[in-house]
């Protein structure tokens, strides 16, 4: 089962998988020294327990072979916060706070607004057209790269890199990917150190100056600079993009849902918590055990990987009843869909914002059609869509 939602062509719709998977009791083996578990509980255990690590040599030697560190995106990956643990985590994360609070988010709120606004205008004037291409993916492009500071000629111009490295997230990785991920690591990363050597120090709002300013009075050490920012960069567009083509396909299939949104029945916010849980764009994420412990009444061995498979916990019937529904209205437990513990999210508050304004801008249409077939992308692990053909009239 576990091969079949990760390793060969995946499901179109994995979630009867993670049933099938979940029935088999927790933790499960699914690969040798490797477990998975699908329960919110357990889920959230592993992601907060601090046995539970980030093991860069076991994820490389998994992915790449013995000789991982020739992949420059192997590299990449293991030089990023998301595979940092303490205390060089907390360096990391803490240089970056100052920029990610709450007050700087709500001041980014305008921002996000606008550029849905003028992104839903485009939608109208061509009628028919591909939500993903002409909305989904513009939106967090245009959004991050006003927030690292990326200059507006270059901004749509490492998409396709961005989700080429992605495929370093994926649970069965080829050879092949691996090779694009590199090329896609060595561009990006490339692109990046000209930015920061061009941004120079100062009081200017961008992530860029941000990091200048950090690396200059050594809260930051410089050689971190470039992997914070290809993080954050990484991080923040393929997520929001599948966050938003599979919202709005949730709510293309359920129209009574949407109906309720339209007449202000549910709230923009609980439609989209409960989007991000229905179908997360962000399926599952590892750890390893930093020692030996015990999990779920099972011995497990240091060093072996456990899988926290946050798309199944999300429909854990313990927590969510009618968990298989598409309910805007439900009131939602925290969600792992962010993950939970030290590498929460960073982009959560922006990632939100971005959906709101998106979709308050979506329902000013008097209506909203699927117009022809939709595809999923051919990852697994990170699941969006690549196209969504729709039809909107103003
Ligand atoms: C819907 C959109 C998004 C989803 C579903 C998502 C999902 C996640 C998840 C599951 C993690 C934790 C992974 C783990 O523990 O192994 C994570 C971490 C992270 N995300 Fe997001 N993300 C989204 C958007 C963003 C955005 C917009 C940004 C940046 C502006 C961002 C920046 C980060 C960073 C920096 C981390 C690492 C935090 C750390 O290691 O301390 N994300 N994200």
């Amino acid at each position: 089962v576990f091969s079949s939602l990760f390793i060969d062509t995946p499901p179109t719709d994995p979630y009867p998988l993670y049933e099938v998977l979940r029935g088999a009791g927790e933790p499960v083996l699914v690969a040798d020294r490797m477990w998975a578990v699908t329960g919110y509980e357990s889920c959230e255990h592993v992601l907060t327990d601090n046995r539970f690590v980030n093991d860069m040599e076991a994820v490389g030697l998994h992915k790449g072979g013995p000789q991982w560190r020739e992949h420059s995106a192997l590299r990449m990956l293991g030089a990023m916060m998301l595979m940092a643990n303490p205390p060089r985590h907390g360096v990391l994360r803490r240089s970056l706070q100052r920029r990610f609070t709450p007050l700087r988010t709500a001041a980014e709120t305008g921002m996000v607004t606008a550029v849905a606004r003028d992104l839903a205008a485009d939608l109208a004037e061509r009628g028919d057209a591909d939500f993903i291409t002409y909305f989904a993916d513009l939106l967090p492009t245009e959004v991050i790269s006003r927030f690292i500071g990326i200059p507006e000629s270059d901004r749509l111009e490492f998409r396709r890199q961005i989700v080429a490295f992605n495929a370093v997230f994926e649970r069965g990785v080829t050879t092949e990917q691996l090779r694009a991920a590199d090329g896609a690591a060595d561009d990006l990363s490339a692109y990046i150190a000209e930015l920061i050597a061009e941004s120079g120090t100062g009081r200017k709002e961008t992530l860029l100056a941000h990091i200048a300013n950090a690396a200059a009075d050594e809260t930051l050490p410089a050689h971190e600079a470039v992997p914070l920012v290809f993080q954050i960069y990484n991080a923040s567009y393929q997520t929001v993009s599948s966050l938003l083509g599979n919202g709005l396909a949730a709510l293309l299939d359920h129209p009574l849902q949407l109906q309720a949104l339209r007449e202000r029945r549910t709230s923009l916010a609980s439609a989209v918590t409960e989007m991000l849980r229905h179908d997360p764009p962000v399926q599952s994420t590892g750890r390893h055990a930093g020692t030996k412990l015990v999990l779920g009444g099972t011995a497990i061995e240091q060093g072996d990987m456990v899988v926290a498979m946050v798309a199944a916990a999300n429909r854990d019937p313990a927590y969510f009843p009618r968990a298989d529904e598409f309910l805007t209205h439900r009131t939602v437990r925290p969600l792992l869909s962010f993950g939970q513990g030290i590498h929460y999210c960073l982009g959560a508050p922006l990632a939100t914002a971005q959906a709101e304004a998106a979709f308050a801008a979506l329902l000013q249409f008097r209506s909203i059609e699927l117009s022809g077939e939709s595809h999923r992308r051919p990852s697994a692990n990170m699941r969006g869509y690549a196209s969504l053909p729709i039809t909107v009239v103003r």
